[in-house]
This record gives C-alpha cells, structure tokens and sequence, in this order.
C-alpha cells in the first residue's frame, strides 16, 4: 500500500513535469524568438513549486517582451468607405507576437440608417467603440474616448493592464504597424507621451504638445484622463493641444518620444510639417486624396507579398 502510493505520488510529480514542459514549449513556440530558450527556463523555472500547493492555479504568465497597443482612429459613423479602406489597410498588416488592436471610435449614432448599418460592421468586424457623446470634434471627444477606455476594457480575467499603450490617430493617416511596434519596444511602459512634436520644427518633446496626427500614451496615463479633474475642467479647444495642457498642468509625460520624422506630414505640398516618404516612417499624416494613400502604399510595398494564384493576374 505504502510503495503504491509512493509510485503513484513519483508518477504525479513526472507527469507534472512533463505537463509544465509542454506549457512552456507552446509559450516559447508562440514567441518565435531568438530568446525563446531564456523564455523557455524563465518559463520553466516560474512553475517550479515552491510550496505543497504546487498543481494549483497553474496559468501561462504572458512573456514579459509581450506588447498591446489599442489604436483608436477618431472618425464618424457615416464615414463607411473609408473604414472599408482602413480596414484593408490594417488587416493586411500583421507585426508578429504583439497584439495591435484597431477600433474605430465615434460618438452615439443619431440616424436610422446607422443603426442597421453600424451593427451590421459590428457583427462582421466587431471593431467599431461608440462613446457617449455628441460628435464633435473640438469639445470633449478625445476626452469621453480616453476617459472611457478603463471602463471599456475592464475584465476580471483578462490581462492588466489591457493595453500598455494608447494611440490616438486620425483616418487620413497611415500607421505602419511594425515600425510603431518597433520604436515602442525600448521605451517606459508608464509615463509616456509620444507622438510628433509641435511646433513643426521643433525636435524637444518636452516643449509643447503632440500633433493630433497620432498621439500615444501609457495606460496610467489613460487612468489618470479619467481620474483627474484637470481633463474634465478643459474641454474645449484644438483637441491635440488641450491634450498636451492636461498633460502639463498634470505633470504628466515624464517619459516623452519625440517621433519625428518618423511621423510626419504627406510631402505634398510641402511645408515645415512634411517630409518626403522614408522608409523607416511610423505614420504619415494627410493623405487626403486617394492619389496620395496609392503612392504611399506603393512606396511601402505594401502587396509585394501577393501570393501568386491562377484565380488573377495582376501586372
Ligand atoms: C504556498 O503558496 C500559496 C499560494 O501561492 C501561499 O498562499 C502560501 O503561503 C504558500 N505556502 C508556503 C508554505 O510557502
Ligand atoms: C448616447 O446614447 C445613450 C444610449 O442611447 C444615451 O443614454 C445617452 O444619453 C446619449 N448621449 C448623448 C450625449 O447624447
Ligand atoms: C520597395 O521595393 C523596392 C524594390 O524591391 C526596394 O528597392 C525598396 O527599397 C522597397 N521600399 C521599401 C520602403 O521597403
């Protein structure tokens, strides 16, 4: 009897391990990373038992390397094509082993048209977030969208904080998705304040504030948006620079990314704020005509990766 539950208790414990060694595996095939032998005894040795509770509540901790970015573009609900359009541009970017969420953000829908057509992207792409507000652009938009973000995306089991980074951006700017992934990964994960710096030559973060071409900032920032009075006291004004007042009067942003020219302009026509399409480019601002989203995207390569078919032929 005695022997028998000695084996059975050895069986338990090597079973055990090999369960843990199969976890750790899936994680480390999910990173794909040059580091994922280090993630691989990281992995291992954070399943090590360290007291008789060991077995219990047995979860797959997300690598530390792991980022999530919400990109919320600011638009209206009758701008129908140009989520089409936004939606291409962004399904067909895909940066590896970091979670970039796209949503479309607009205020409470005011036709009946809307209500039929808004629910049925919803039901097709569930990618859409209706604020409680009245569109506008100037008088509190971009504060009900940061301010509404914790509520939002509060879960009792998901992941906190839920994104790392927020990202305020306009539809007529093409963000690429990896080139933002990457400039992210070296910096603070609190206290950031990222984006272009304005005025349009000036190259110090810490002057003034980010353009509303896309503007991002840390989740603590996010919280604070909603918790502080200094935002809801300052409503109205040019929405990019009443941001940069929050953060100011706040003294907020002591991490700041200045990414120019990384981010800038369409270079036509030009003007201090433009710079010609560069290959190492985050986002460019102002693509107002179709003219100019096709030459970006041909400049970018953007279908070299077209895989070849007998169903087309595209010269
Ligand atoms: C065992 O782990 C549990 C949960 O992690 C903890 O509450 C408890 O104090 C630990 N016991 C010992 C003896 O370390
Ligand atoms: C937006 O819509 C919701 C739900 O229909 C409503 O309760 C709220 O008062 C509306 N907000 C504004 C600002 O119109
Ligand atoms: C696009 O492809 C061309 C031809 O292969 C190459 O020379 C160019 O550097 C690429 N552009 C970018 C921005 O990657």
């Amino acid at each position: 009897m005695m022997k028998t539950m000695k084996h059975t208790g050895k069986r338990f414990i090597l079973s055990s391990f090999f369960f843990i060694v199969f976890l750790c595996i899936l994680a480390s095939i999910n990173e794909l990373r040059f580091d994922s032998l280090l993630e691989f005894s990281k992995c291992a040795l954070s399943y090590a038992p360290s007291n008789s509770s060991f077995g219990n509540n047995l979860v797959v901790k997300p690598s530390s390397d792991e980022i999530r970015v919400l990109i919320g573009i600011l638009t209206l609900p009758d701008q129908y094509h140009r989520r089409h359009f936004l939606r291409l541009i962004y399904g067909t970017q895909s940066p590896a082993g970091v979670k970039v969420d796209v949503k479309f953000v607009f205020c409470n829908l005011t036709k009946e048209d809307q209500k039929v057509l808004v629910a049925l992207e919803i039901m097709r792409y569930d990618d859409i977030m209706i604020l409680n507000c009245k569109e506008n652009m100037n008088k509190g938009k971009t504060y009900t969208y940061f301010s509404s973000l914790p509520e939002m995306f509060s879960t009792s089991d998901g992941p906190y904080p839920p994104y790392h980074y927020v990202l305020k951006g306009d539809d007529d700017a093409y963000v690429r998705l990896e080139s933002l992934v990457e400039s992210l990964r070296p910096l603070p994960r609190e206290d950031l304040y990222y984006g272009y710096v304005i005025p349009c030559p000036s190259m110090d973060p810490f002057v003034h504030y980010m353009s509303g071409m896309g503007y991002l900032v840390s989740w603590d920032i996010v919280e604070w948006i909603r918790d502080s009075d200094i935002p809801k006291n300052r409503l109205e004004g040019p929405e990019d620079k009443i941001f940069g007042d929050w953060i100011r009067e706040g003294h907020r942003g002591k991490n700041r990314y200045n990414a120019k020219w990384s981010m800038y302009n369409y270079p036509d026509p030009p003007t201090r704020c433009t710079h010609e399409l560069r290959p190492d480019t985050v986002s460019v601002h102002l693509l107002k005509t179709q003219e100019k989203w096709i030459k970006t995207l041909q400049y970018f390569n953007v279908t070299q990766n077209l895989k070849p078919s007998k169903l087309y032929h595209i010269p």
